[in-house]
């Protein structure tokens, strides 16, 4: 791909002895795509393959179990640790080295940070029993027998990743994994010849990378991913990684990966919102001065300018966008053509990723992608069967996301948003502190709708009549969704507001004692906004606690910015009355009390607006209803709709008459 664009990103790099055509990294990523047995399944290969087509030189394929299934972390993990496995591997190491990407396997096991749940019921196994404060899970401790054995097993699962045809493995030491426990002093408090001094801690690795070489021989890439600062106390510290770093290569590793945190400091791993972009790459640097092997860096690097700038700085050989490559499967592709400002940025949610993927048995999912985990249907854009005139009625991320595939697809889109901007939610969602990211959706979102030509209306509350004036054969209803009124004396009074409205500016919170009744995720995120300019909030949450409707490390995150500003969070109670001075509550034990309030905020959810479907019923050949105006969700469950609606317009007639011009068109 010789390009012009980014010349230190898009130039070739060498790992071990296999050159890749450039310094651009897919991390490995857990999707839970792998199938009931553990094997890989189809939409596992077009996840991967869509992400080679797309031009990145390096692909590490998400962790797959050495030792099922005790060493399992995802319910739908993948296993190599069975020759039965290899001819599925097979299919999916070819699907990316066809595409001109080098394809490594990461592999793994998960010791503590594992659950019975996931391991069918086996007692999760580490060096010595410490417990996973995260999860909550008591480990047993391994026994010498037991180790030599595991040893073995990720030596024979590298052996089986080099007879499916995959350029090398990478060994998950990373994140407080089973390898990691054994290196770091925090895990590992083993008195035997693993544990104690740090070459103690190494035996577990140094002795897998030995093996496994014996076994795949010197052009097999062995790469080693680790958490050079685990930020926990008593944990590895940069100064020992730096160390272990200079031994990992001494021991023959090819290249190093350079990751953070373990699960008790997840916020490290899988950065929420609120982290700037590349904050850990003086993690790799550090770790650079300390080898001559190439390193790899990654965390939160979301643009080709930023990961070029690494390289030409000389921060790092390798630079990995993991959640980017979630996003946006082309992210080289665009960078290299120089359309980067066409990447699809990931802005850190991790809803779909994290909290829909491995935090659950569901599949990855990505808010800002719709086609992620549906490559097979959304992945490339086809053609719509015949051209037709689509209006879309509102524009937040279902009319948007609908208008940009739509005219992707061929059709003729009119898209009418009522207020003066795009956005929709998105511009509200934005607004509280640390989310500024989620701009970044929407205004990718408006520069496809210009390059696509969709001709936007902003200013325009359509009815009816004036959508039929343009004579659409398809109307997309994406009109959203009004902020609830609680059923509460009181609540019409004049000191009392809409979390909406607060956030946008259009009421103006005066008085110093805010009560929000509401602690769900808009009451939380407007708690801290309004705290943030010196208002003393407390929050009234009739659940048993606050933000539950959030994803759990970007709620942790929010959680523990609530003490230094003060915020007070009351759960289990529900608001009864609004006086002009207080407001009145009941708990489950029908106590009642009253908190002084010179205004209340009301976050209480959200009612659909779709009056004009009704209107439309019968009148226009395909009428759709998207997002918040069928029921309120997520930007994720939004665009979702909207994307598919775009996909079934005229999609029909291909169905209806073999002899109808759609079909002769196709
Ligand atoms: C859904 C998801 C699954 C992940 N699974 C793995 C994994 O299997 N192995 C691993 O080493 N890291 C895993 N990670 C961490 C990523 O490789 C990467 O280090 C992290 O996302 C930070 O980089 P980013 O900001 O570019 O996404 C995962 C991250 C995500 C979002």
């Amino acid at each position: 791909m010789p390009t012009n664009h980014y010349p230190s990103l898009f130039q070739p790099g060498r790992i071990g002895k296999v050159t890749a055509r450039n310094r651009l990294v897919m991390p490995p990523m857990a999707t839970n795509y792998g199938g009931e047995d553990g094997e890989v399944t189809d939409r596992m290969i077009r996840y991967y393959e869509e992400r080679a087509k797309g031009g990145t030189g390096v692909i590490i394929v998400e962790n797959a179990q050495v030792d099922y299934p005790t060493g399992k972390n995802v319910v739908r993990q993948h296993r190599i640790d069975n020759d039965k496995f290899v001819p599925g591997l097979r299919l999916l190491a070819t699907a990316i080295k066809r595409h001109g990407a080098v394809a490594l396997q990461q592999i793994h096991h998960a010791g503590r940070q594992t659950t019975p749940a996931i391991t069918e019921g086996r007692v999760p196994v580490a060096p010595s029993p410490v417990p996973c404060r995260f999860l909550g899970v008591q480990p047993r401790e391994l026994t010498g027998e037991e180790i030599d054995t595991l040893i073995n097993k990720f030596a024979e699962a590298a052996a089986r990743a080099k007879l499916a045809g995959f350029d090398g493995i990478e060994l998950h030491g990373a994140h407080g994994y089973l390898i990691g426990q054994f290196m770091s002093p925090y895990t590992n408090r083993r008195v035997d010849q693993y544990g104690g001094t740090l070459e103690a801690r190494l035996r577990f690795p140094l002795e897998i990378i030995r093996r496994t070489r014996e076994k795949v021989g010197d052009d097999f890439i062995i790469g080693f991913r680790f958490s050079a600062d685990e930020f926990i106390p008593g944990g590895l510290t940069l100064e020992e990684a730096r160390q272990i770093a200079a031994r990992l290569q001494q021991a023959g590793v090819d290249v190093l990966h350079v990751s953070a945190g373990i699960y008790e400091s997840m916020d490290r791993v899988l950065e929420p919102m609120s982290y700037p972009e590349g904050w850990r790459v003086y993690l790799a640097e550090a770790i650079k001065q300390a080898v001559t092997i190439p390193v790899i860096t990654v965390g939160v690097i979301r643009t080709p300018e930023m990961a070029d700038r690494i390289i030409a700085e000389g921060k790092a050989d390798f630079v990995a966008v993991g959640r980017g490559h979630i996003t946006d499967a082309e992210f080289a592709l665009k960078a290299a053509t120089g359309h980067a400002d066409r990447i699809n940025r990931c802005i850190s949610c991790n809803i779909g990723c994290v909290g829909n993927g491995i935090f659950a048995s569901s599949i990855m999912r990505c808010t800002v992608n719709p086609a992620v985990g549906m490559e097979e249907l959304l992945g490339t854009i086809p053609p719509a069967p015949h051209r037709v005139k689509v209006v879309v009625v509102g524009g937040g991320p279902a009319g948007m996301e609908a208008a940009r595939i739509a005219a992707m697809r061929g059709h003729d889109v009119v898209l009418f948003e009522k207020s003066d901007r795009l956005g929709g939610q998105m511009l509200l969602a934005a607004l509280p502190p640390h989310k500024d990211k989620i701009n970044w959706f929407t205004d990718f979102l408006t520069r496809e709708l210009a390059l696509f030509r969709v001709r936007v209306f902003t200013g325009r509350n359509v009815s009816a009549e004036d959508v039929l004036r343009e004579q659409p054969a398809a109307v997309i209803v994406a009109t959203g969704a009004v902020p609830a009124v609680p059923d509460i004396p009181g609540v019409d009074g004049p000191r009392v507001f809409q979390a909406w409205d607060v956030l946008a500016g259009t009421k103006q919170v005066d008085g110093q004692r805010v009560v929000i009744i509401g602690g769900g995720q808009v009451g939380c995120e407007t708690a801290e906004f309004l705290a943030e300019r010196g208002k003393q909030v407390t929050i009234l949450e009739m659940l048993q606690d606050l933000a539950l409707d959030m994803e759990p490390i970007n709620r942790l995150d929010m959680l523990g910015r609530f003490k230094r500003l003060g915020i007070n969070g009351l759960t289990g109670v529900t608001a009864t009355s609004i006086t002009d001075s207080t407001v009145r509550t009941i708990d489950r034990h029908l106590q009642t009390a009253s908190f002084p309030a010179d205004a209340v905020v009301l976050a209480v959810g959200a009612t659909p607006v779709n009056d004009l479907a009704l209107d439309l019923a019968g009148r226009v050949g395909e009428v759709y209803v998207i997002g918040d105006a069928v029921r309120p969700r997520r930007i994720m469950e939004a665009a979702q709709e909207g994307a598919l609606a775009a996909y079934s317009i005229a999609e029909a007639h291909k169905w209806l008459s073999p002899l109808s011009p759609a079909h002769a068109t196709v």
